[in-house]
């Protein structure tokens, strides 16, 4: 059996099918986010994007800093309960 490894628990993304999505032409971190779902899970990526960066990389021979970031949306930061659980009710 092949191994599988796991690139984004999120989604259920593996190596390979990022790196066969790199070779279908998305070979830029938006349109691979896009077509891949990667980093558009619960964890909003603070579990994979190292690793699609790093993937990213080795395929297209780009620096780490040539292929930046994605935009992250909330919660990327822990938020307390608390805070969602306030409400009107005062
Ligand atoms: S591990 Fe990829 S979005 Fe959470």
């Amino acid at each position: 059996m092949k191994d599988r490894r796991i690139v984004c628990r999120c989604e259920d993304l593996t190596e390979e099918e990022i790196i066969h999505a790199i070779e279908e032409g998305y070979d830029n971190l938006e349109s691979l986010k896009r077509y891949t779902g990667a980093t558009t899970g619960s964890c909003q990526g603070k579990g994979c994007l190292m690793h699609i960066i790093r993937i990213l990389s080795q395929k297209t021979g780009k620096s780490p800093d040539e292929i930046g970031l994605t935009t992250q949306r909330p919660p990327v930061n822990p938020v307390p309960l608390f805070l969602l659980a306030e409400g009107d009710e005062k």
